[in-house]
């Protein structure tokens, strides 16, 4: 089952970033007779027809009535879900349908008696649909919802008729709780601090003198709250929003009682508090829990005393051992370490059994409950055999990945370097290692490891294996590296000094500072590892630039920008490369490069605003269209002419032109990163953290270094070498994905490993390499260009002048 693209192998600050499987609408999991709606139009738009990507029947369901009055579409999930993704489409049946919901609402019931409405952190209850019959929209549901039964509710302002497809995406809420009561979090004031306000805002149960009950809200929503309570994960939220906190003066202690879907036998409950003590905020000094497995309240408690930390003012999980007492609610009392106690997140482990007997021992010197369970005697054997199995498991994995490991490194392009020249050991004489090592005495295993250590000299490919060459002196522009705009030294990237953090100042960053609380976020464009895109509207940004400066299109004084965002939690690399990022890109100006108009630097999280480019990136735009033809505007279907694509051929040119001329080397051209406004002008940008969508055109080192080996020159591959010429190799690849739609990956035949052996081949140059296919659009010409562009020799190939010359006139014929 595929996760849904978009946030996927973002660090976990929320659950949400993994839990985003497709529950089994459009592959029938979830079946026909849990799908239900308030009315159909007809038979054959029934709801079992609301299937994403599915065409059966009228093509979606469609209710009878007008949406307004409350139509919805009911799916019963079939157990308690993590629900964190919707997508719908319209029906589009083979283009003969254009009905589509512009906006919808949720509902939502765990047990399929009680409603209620979702609403997102803003309190706003309607969701954007969408925009046409054909293309599907994927929205975040940000909370997202722990539920069994779910109803989409389209909502239209005008007399039309409205059908809809969806998919619903999540996992199973295996937590299996289903409600929380807590007292009512509070507001702290300190004087000369903002205010911080504790409450559980999206808490979809009862609020009632004071307290919480009948619900879940902020503590399951899966947000883990950041070491500094007044900082947030969300855009224009308040300071504290991720935190439920109590402060000791008017609370003894704070009582929270958690209601479960059936009887469970618990291990233990985590707790993800708050430990700023400099602002009197401590995790709790000691907690008690009782549990009642049935009607009645079980007297004997279990009670867990903390390690209080006073060095550490990191946020943190406690784990409390629930010694595997059995319940289906539990009553926890928390008592204050400090004046305050906050909670970001609370989750239950439970075992399977449902019922469990246990025998209570008091140990009251410590203040704890341990329970000793009664021994069949069958269970060391059972735990025994378990252990048994896993270690087996774990020496053939590893037998496995050494094997493969070894296979590699032999099998591998073999290369070496004499004197002058690189001779490589593809010929099968030296496919053994011992024959390699009598032909090469000097290159011991000693040598090897020592010449291979890393550092910043350019590698010396005479002593190390290839494999290590390839390993340890890789280049280091790894997912942790956002920047590949990089100075040309004539020499390869080794001999650029890194910036430290420290090195790079607020003075290297020529771009001005612009207030982050006019920024007022719209909605996410994309997501990875360090950090998410957000389309913005940028308050007064016109007069923040200041007359004669080109602006992006404005509505009354604000302007759209997407505003590309630093997890606070970035590690230092990836901190260090977007200041490097926003200091390149401040001094780029060429209308066919993104630009940035402004940053907010002088507070984490680290932003850069750049435009906004209303058509997406180039691969998502061309995958999605069919090249221009009687048919596709007889079916109206999303089309591009071949003038179109040689237009955009010549735009990027025009942009690495100006690169080029600048001594920039880009190092990541391709399709996925060059933009288009909505007059179809393309911009070259990088997106080192929405990298995840096209995390197949990378091919992983180790877990270390990321390669976009589909686009790379082969002298990139095997020696590290990133030049203006190894760009123009990129920019060959990058036109064949222009013309072929972007339908196809680049040797989509070939494995990651078959493309490097096929870089080999590139070199010897023995007519044995493969090469991309002419496309069937491409004319010849074109293609010959394609060619000169993977020259194996650098003179061969052609300059971006010299292609921005020789595409220019293509598109006015
Ligand atoms: N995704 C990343 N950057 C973007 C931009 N500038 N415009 C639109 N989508 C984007």
């Amino acid at each position: 089952m595929k996760k849904i693209k978009g946030w996927v192998s973002r660090v976990n600050f929320t659950v949400s970033s993994h839990c985003r499987y497709p529950l089994g609408m459009e592959d029938g999991r979830i079946k026909d007779d849990a799908l239900k709606a308030s009315s159909q139009w007809h038979e054959t738009t029934g709801p079992q027809y609301a299937r994403l990507n599915r065409e059966e029947g009228h093509g979606a369901w469609c209710p009878a009535a007008q949406p307004s009055v409350s139509q919805y579409l009911e799916v019963d999930l079939g157990r308690l879900t993590f629900l964190t993704v919707i997508g719908t489409q319209g029906r589009y049946i083979r283009n003969s349908g254009n009905e589509f919901a512009r906006e919808y609402r949720v509902n939502y019931s765990r047990d399929g008696k009680l409603w209620k409405s979702w609403r997102n952190r803003q309190g706003n209850e309607i969701i954007e649909g969408n925009k046409d019959a054909y293309n599907s929209v994927i929205k975040d549901l940000r909370p997202p919802i722990v539920t069994r039964y779910v109803r989409l509710l389209p909502v239209t302002r005008l007399s039309t008729t409205i059908c809809m497809r969806v998919e619903l995406y999540g996992c199973s809420w295996d937590d299996g709780l289903i409600s929380y009561s807590a007292p009512e979090g509070q507001r702290m004031q300190p004087p000369g601090y903002p205010i911080a306000n504790l409450n559980d805002s999206t808490y979809d149960g009862v609020h009632e003198r004071g307290k919480l009950f009948g619900g879940l809200g902020q503590l399951t929503d899966g947000v883990i709250g950041q070491d500094d309570f007044t900082r947030t994960h969300e855009y224009s939220v308040w300071p504290g929003y991720d935190y439920l906190g109590w402060k000791n003066d008017s609370l003894e202690h704070v009582e929270m009682e958690f209601v479960f879907d059936r009887q469970r036998n618990f291990t233990s409950m985590k707790v993800h508090s708050n430990n700023m003590f400099s602002r009197d905020v401590k995790i709790f000094s000691s907690v008690s829990c009782w549990f009642k497995p049935h009607f009645v309240w079980e007297a004997e408690p279990v009670e867990f005393r903390t390690v209080l930390d006073d060095r550490n003012p990191s946020a943190r999980y406690v784990t409390v051992d629930l010694n595997h007492r059995t319940a289906k609610s539990l009553r926890c009392r928390f008592y204050f370490a400090d004046v305050w106690m906050m909670f970001s997140e609370i989750s239950f482990q439970s075992g399977n059994k449902h019922t469990h007997v246990q025998t209570k021992v008091q140990n009251s010197k410590k203040g704890k409950i341990t329970s000793v369970t009664p021994d069949d005697g069958k269970t060391p054997i059972l735990i025994g055999c378990l252990v048994t199995i896993i270690l087996l498991l774990v020496i053939i994995i590893f037998l496995i990945l050494w094997c493969q490991y070894v296979c590699k490194v032999l099998e591998k392009v073999r290369i070496q370097i004499n004197d002058k020249h690189l001779i490589f050991l593809l010929d099968p004489q030296y496919q053994n290692p011992a024959v390699l090592r009598n032909k090469l005495p000097e290159l011991s295993q000693s040598a090897e490891a020592s010449a291979c250590g890393g550092g910043y000299a350019e590698p010396d490919i005479t002593q190390c294996t290839p494999h290590q060459c390839f390993h340890s002196n890789a280049p280091h522009y790894a997912e942790t590296d956002i920047v590949r705009l990089q100075g040309v030294t004539g020499s390869n990237m080794y001999a650029v000094p890194a910036l430290t953090v420290d090195s790079l100042t607020r003075k290297d960053i020529s771009a001005a500072e612009f207030p982050r609380q006019q920024l007022i976020f719209r909605e996410k464009l994309g997501e990875g590892q360090f950090g998410e895109v957000h389309l913005c509207e940028a308050e007064g940004l016109p007069e923040f630039l200041g007359e004669g400066s080109p602006l992006p299109d404005r509505d009354g004084h604000s302007v759209l920008v997407a505003v590309k965002q630093l997890r606070a939690d970035a590690t230092s690399q990836a901190r260090n490369d977007f200041l490097k990022e926003i200091k390149i890109m401040s001094r780029l100006n060429d209308p066919n490069i993104i630009r940035l108009l402004c940053v907010c630097v002088s507070s984490d999280p680290l932003c850069m605003v750049t435009e906004y480019m209303e058509n997406g990136d180039l691969n998502m735009f061309l995958s999605q269209r069919e090249i221009e033809s009687t048919l596709t505007h007889a079916n109206n279907i999303p089309s591009v002419s071949l003038s179109d694509l040689l237009h955009m051929a010549v735009q990027i040119s025009s942009g690495m032109k100006y690169l080029a001329s600048l001594n920039f080397v880009h190092r990541d051209l391709a399709t996925r990163n060059c933009l288009l406004d909505r007059r179809l002008t393309i911009k070259i940008a990088d997106f080192g953290m929405s990298r995840n969508l096209y995390s197949s055109d990378y091919y992983r080192i180790q877990g270390r270094a990321v390669l976009p080996i589909r686009w790379m020159a082969w002298e990139s591959i095997l020696l590290g070498k990133f030049t203006t010429a190894s760009d123009v190799w990129a920019f060959g690849v990058t036109l064949w994905e222009i013309f072929t739609l972007c339908k196809e990956q680049p040797y989509s035949l070939l494995s990651d490993e078959q493309v490097i052996e096929n870089t080999g081949e590139f070199f010897r140059n023995q007519g044995r390499q493969i090469f991309l296919y002419a496309p069937p659009l491409c004319p010849p010409s074109l293609f010959e260009l394609m060619m000169r562009c993977w020259s194996r020799d650098i003179p061969d190939r052609p300059t971006f002048e010299g292609l921005y010359q020789a595409l220019k006139p293509h598109v006015n014929q």
